[in-house]
């Protein structure tokens, strides 16, 4: 953000001014003027030259879709998604006694590894924790595609998450009852404020969505043109015929998606350049039922927290260096 053009005009009138005044020794009035000048453009260039923000490469607010964190690779990335995630938890557990967090797959989760190191791993307080999941695979919990043991080994079996307080799926029925029992789980849970509670949907709210995106849009289990997309009542849902293998998943609403306190959507990488693209940016109407740019918190906070790679196709030179 160092302003050359700008830091060297001033050099250059700052020289004119000092020429001006060894040739023809004008007034103390000018002289003054070039004080102030050579300040200014000392203040400048020191402003300039150390400003930086701490980690995040750029960051900006884009109109209605959100927050945009865009970072210089996936270690800033981890480092600024830990923190924030840790702050989210201390205000929901300062404001609620609790902190209602639903996660989903993919590499998330290992985005969220530096959770389970120092500081975080001590200062989090872990006790506190009720980890969900906004969209599962109907499979076993030890089955490589579940996100149940995908998140166990990446992070929950490495910080003292009170096991009772992790909500996992039924993994011995069919994908609808497995639906079904959990959408009815979280209703045992809203009811005792364990999760707080929508005052415009009834929707669960919870405190924290943590959400990837395919490079097609979905988001969850939530897939382009898929009719779950318009699902209204039920909170939580069921597909048999999802394009990504393994087929059967459950998912949260978009309802209960929008009606968390924070959603943060994490895309890294090239391959999804395009598709961070159409969910954020001024894009024509028919890319306006895109998953991801569903996603719109009626009243809470989005943030989308990208790597370079993955922020490439976004409009607008106001990311540029
Ligand atoms: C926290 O993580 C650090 C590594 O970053 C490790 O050395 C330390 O033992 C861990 N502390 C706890 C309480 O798990
Ligand atoms: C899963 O559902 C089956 C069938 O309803 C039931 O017998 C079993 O106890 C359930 N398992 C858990 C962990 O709730
Ligand atoms: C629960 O959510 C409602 C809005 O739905 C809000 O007014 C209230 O402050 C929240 N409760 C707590 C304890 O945060």
């Amino acid at each position: 953000m160092c302003n050359g053009n700008r830091g060297e005009d001033l050099a250059f009138q700052s020289f004119s001014l000092l020429f001006i005044y060894k040739r023809d020794r004008i007034s103390s009035v000018s002289l003054s003027i070039f004080i102030r000048l050579l300040l200014c453009l000392c203040f400048v260039t020191i402003i300039g030259c150390t400003w930086k923000p701490r980690r995040m490469a750029h960051s900006g607010v884009h109109k209605d879709r959100g927050e945009l964190r865009i970072h210089e690779n996936l270690d800033e990335l981890g480092t600024d998604l830990a923190e924030y995630i840790a702050e989210l938890s201390e205000a929901s557990v300062k404001e609620r006694g609790v902190f209602a967090i639903a996660i989903s797959g993919g590499s998330l989760i290992g985005l969220m590894g530096k959770l389970c190191e120092a500081p975080y791993n001590k200062t989090v307080d872990w006790a506190k924790w009720y980890v969900f999941w906004a969209d599962e695979r109907v499979v076993a919990k030890t089955h490589a595609d579940s996100n149940y043991k995908l998140a166990k080994d990446g992070l929950l079996s490495k910080v003292p998450v009170v096991p009772s307080h992790v909500n996992s799926i039924n993994d011995s029925v069919s994908a609808e009852e497995a639906a079904d029992d959990y959408e009815f789980h979280v209703r045992q849970l809203v009811k005792t404020r364990t999760i707080n509670v929508s005052d415009i949907s009834d929707c669960p709210k919870f405190d924290l969505i943590l959400l990837g995106m395919g490079s097609d849009g979905h988001v969850a289990s939530l897939f382009p043109n898929h009719p779950v997309l318009d699902e209204k009542d039920e909170w939580v849902t069921f597909i048999t015929d999802s394009p990504k293998s393994p087929p059967e998943r459950i998912t949260f609403t978009l309802p209960v998606i929008n009606s968390a306190s924070n959603v943060v959507v994490v895309v890294t990488g090239e391959s999804k350049a395009e598709a961070v693209h159409l969910a954020i940016d001024d894009v024509g109407a028919d890319c306006l039922s895109l998953p991801a740019r569903l996603v719109q918190p009626t009243k809470g906070k989005l943030a989308w927290f990208l790597d370079k790679l993955a922020a490439s196709k976004l409009d607008g030179s106001q990311f540029s260096e």
